[in-house]
């Protein structure tokens, strides 16, 4: 027998957007900007650091492992029970639990070739076979995700708005889907950006479906500001939650991350703040990117994706920009060669993204 199975041998690394520290070593740069990993550029919820800062002397101390204090505020905010609700070290924490409780050894994954990386690394860590369908005009293919549909059908994944296409499944587009899908079938919808995409009119808010199938993820890495401390939520029917609950690793999510997410939904100037900041920046950038005849796929999240004639003039409109110390994500780990995504950045960096666009294309 061998020691590592096949599946874990052929996996292929998670390769994140590349960190500042990084590029200043290998550089020599000082003044980066980074604009590759989707975070909120104002930084962290000034509440939440607040509430890091108060809780650090308890830091010797376990953690509630059933995160009682913000599964209640959260039950609180989204009127659901306190059973409905599930934290974890960031939703992929939660991804992996899904994965670590749901799944029998014959069991099938459906979901879209070219999405998030994060629940690539997932489904492909578990062994089980997974339909990657492939996505049509950059957005999730629904009805061709259906057809692979069989009785051996365990977990659909959706993230909806997609990452890195920004793109979002419409409510209607999720009604017709879901009549399809049979009972005994999980989906994941992953609302990692629901923040941002909510102002659209036709977007599903899953939290206002609550079917027995579905499990919403939702994150405080994003607009809240808190990717780096680790603390995602779910919601899903109880029975689904009981068993999450006895699965996940014990004492996650850790102290200060339970105590930041507490405070940052109290945090409502931050939100706000964020949401417009990010809104006007989408929109600089838009026009901007249409000056120079950049093309975009329009997104409803907190980053954009640009498309480029080729992956090597992705490619080098990439290294170019990051000699002049700005961090992009090119998305050819993703399987989009002639992309590049752009996160929503702080007034003046979305500038200086502009201006050296100018002078490289
Ligand atoms: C679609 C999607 N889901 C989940 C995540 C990860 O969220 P978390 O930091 O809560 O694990 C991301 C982060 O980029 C994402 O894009």
């Amino acid at each position: 027998m061998p020691l590592v199975p096949s599946y874990i041998k052929t996996l292929a690394n998670y390769i994140p957007g590349k960190p500042i520290e990084d590029v200043q070593r290998e550089l020599g740069l000082k003044n980066i900007i980074k604009l590759a990993s989707n975070e909120n550029s104002m930084g962290p919820s000034p509440l939440a650091l607040e509430a890091i800062q108060k809780s650090m002397k308890l830091t010797h101390r376990y953690p509630d492992s059933s995160g009682y204090n913000l599964r209640k505020k959260l039950s609180e905010n989204y009127n659901v029970k306190l059973d409905n609700v599930v934290l974890g070290a960031g939703s992929e924490g939660i991804m992996s639990t899904i994965m670590r409780t749901f799944l029998l050894q014959d069991d099938e994954i459906i979901t879209a070739k070219n999405s998030f990386i994060g629940f690539r690394v997932l489904a492909n860590a578990s062994g089980r076979k997974v339909h990657w369908v492939p996505m049509k005009n950059y957005r999730y293919d629904l009805k061709a995700m259906s057809e692979k549909i069989n009785e051996y059908t365990k977990i659909i994944y959706i993230a909806n708005p997609d990452n890195p296409m920004g793109t979002y499944i419409t409510r209607e587009e999720f009604d017709d889907f879901y009549k399809i899908v049979p009972e005994r079938v999980l989906i994941i919808l992953d609302e990692a950006y629901f923040e941002y995409a909510q102002k659209e009119k036709n977007f599903p808010d899953s939290m206002k479906y609550r079917y027995d199938n579905i499990i919403t993820l939702r994150t405080f890495s994003k607009v809240y500001g808190l990717a780096g401390v680790r603390i995602g939520y779910g919601f899903a029917h109880e029975s689904l939650i009981r068993n999450l609950m006895k699965v996940k690793v014990p004492f996650e999510p850790s102290f200060l991350a339970q105590v930041s997410g507490f405070s940052a939904l109290e945090d409502k100037l931050f939100i706000d703040k964020s949401l417009k900041l990010n809104g006007e920046g989408m929109n600089y950038l838009y026009e901007n990117f249409s000056k120079l005849n950049v093309r975009v796929v329009p997104s409803v999240a907190n980053f954009v994706t640009t498309v480029w004639n080729s992956p090597k003039q992705a490619k080098s409109i990439f290294e170019k920009l990051l000699k002049k110390g700005i961090i992009v994500r090119h998305l050819n780990s993703f399987g989009w060669t002639d992309c590049l995504r752009v996160s929503i950045g702080l007034k003046e960096e979305n500038k200086r993204l502009i201006e050296c666009l100018k002078s490289i294309v």
